[in-house]
C-alpha cells in the first residue's frame, strides 16, 4: 500500500532544526520536564533515549554555549545583563521610585520586583522572585517583592492606586484572584511593611515608555549598598536560593 508522504508541519520542521543544532554542539542539550510542560507536553528526555539518539556524546553539565557567557563569579547585575530577558520594566519602575524620593530599600524592591517574570517564571512571580533574593537583601525588600503579587489586584485610594487597566485587558473584566492571593492581601494590609509593598505597585510602570532613558548603571551603587553579593559569585555560594541562580546560569544542565 502506498502511503502518501505528508508535508512536514511547522513544528516538525522546528524540531528537526533544533535536533540538527543539538547535533552540531559538542554536548547533548536537553529540556527539563518543566520546559516541556511549557510546550504543552507532559514529557521528559530520558537518559537512555538520549544516548541512543546521540551515540558517543556526553550530556551538557556546564555552560550552555547558546547563551551569553557569564563571568566566573557572577553578580546580580551580570544576571540582569546576561539572563534577564528584559530590564526595561524593572529599570523604569525603579527610576520612578528614585525620582519619587523613596528610600533605597524601596527602590531596590522596585528594581527587583519582577525578576521572576523577566528571568525565571511568570506563574507566582512574586513568590519566586522573593525567594531568590531573600538571603541577600533586607527582609523588608523580599517581603515586599513577595506580596506585591497580591497587592496589585487590590486598589488603595490613599496612594491613588487603581486596579490596572492593563489587567482588565489582559485577564478580562470577570477575572477574580484565587483565595490564596486574597488571603495574602488581607494579611499584608495589617503588616508593618504594607506601604513598602504598596509602593512597588504605585511605581510599577505598566505602560512601557520606549523613550524613557534608563540604565542599569544608575543602580550600581544602590545594589552595592543593599544587595549582599556573595564572594564566591551569585549561584556558587551556599545560600538557600543559590541553586535557583545556578539554574538560571545553566538552565540546560543535564543534572
Ligand atoms: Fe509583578
Ligand atoms: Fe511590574
Amino acid at each position: 500500500m502506498n502511503v502518501a508522504v505528508q508535508p512536514k508541519t511547522l513544528s516538525e520542521r522546528a524540531d528537526e532544526l533544533e535536533h540538527q543544532m543539538e547535533e552540531e554542539l559538542e554536548r547533548v542539550i536537553t529540556k527539563s520536564a518543566l520546559f516541556h510542560l511549557a510546550d504543552g507536553k507532559v514529557s521528559y528526555d530520558s537518559g537512555a533515549s538520549l544516548q541512543a539518539k546521540y551515540p558517543g556524546k556526553y550530556m551538557l553539565m556546564g555552560d550552555d554555549p547558546r547563551l551569553p557567557k557569564m563571568p566566573a563569579k557572577p553578580t546580580l547585575l551580570d544576571y540582569f545583563r546576561c539572563r534577564f530577558a528584559s530590564m526595561n520594566h524593572l529599570l523604569q519602575s525603579a527610576t520612578h521610585a528614585l525620582k519619587a524620593g523613596l528610600p533605597e530599600k524601596t527602590v531596590l524592591a522596585c528594581l527587583l520586583h519582577d525578576i521572576g517574570v523577566s528571568g525565571f517564571i511568570r506563574a507566582d512571580h512574586g513568590y519566586w522572585g522573593a525567594q531568590m533574593i531573600e538571603p541577600y537583601v533586607d527582609e523588608e525588600v523580599s517581603w515586599a517583592v513577595r506580596v506585591h503579587q497580591a497587592l496589585r489586584f487590590f486598589p488603595d485610594d490613599s496612594v491613588g492606586y487603581k486596579y490596572p487597566d492593563m489587567y482588565l485587558r489582559a485577564f478580562g473584566p470577570d477575572y477574580k484572584p484565587e483565595p490564596y492571593i486574597l488571603r495574602e492581601y488581607e494579611a499584608a494590609r495589617k503588616h508593618k511593611w504594607y506601604m513598602t509593598a504598596r509602593q512597588i505597585c504605585v511605581n510599577d510602570i505598566y505602560s512601557f515608555d520606549p523613550n524613557a532613558k534608563v540604565n542599569i548603571d544608575d543602580f550600581v551603587d544602590i545594589v552595592g549598598r543593599n544587595f549582599r553579593q556573595p564572594e564566591e559569585g551569585l549561584g556558587w555560594d551556599s545560600s538557600p536560593s543559590a541553586h535557583m541562580w545556578r539554574t538560571l546560569m545553566r538552565p540546560t544542565r543535564y543534572l
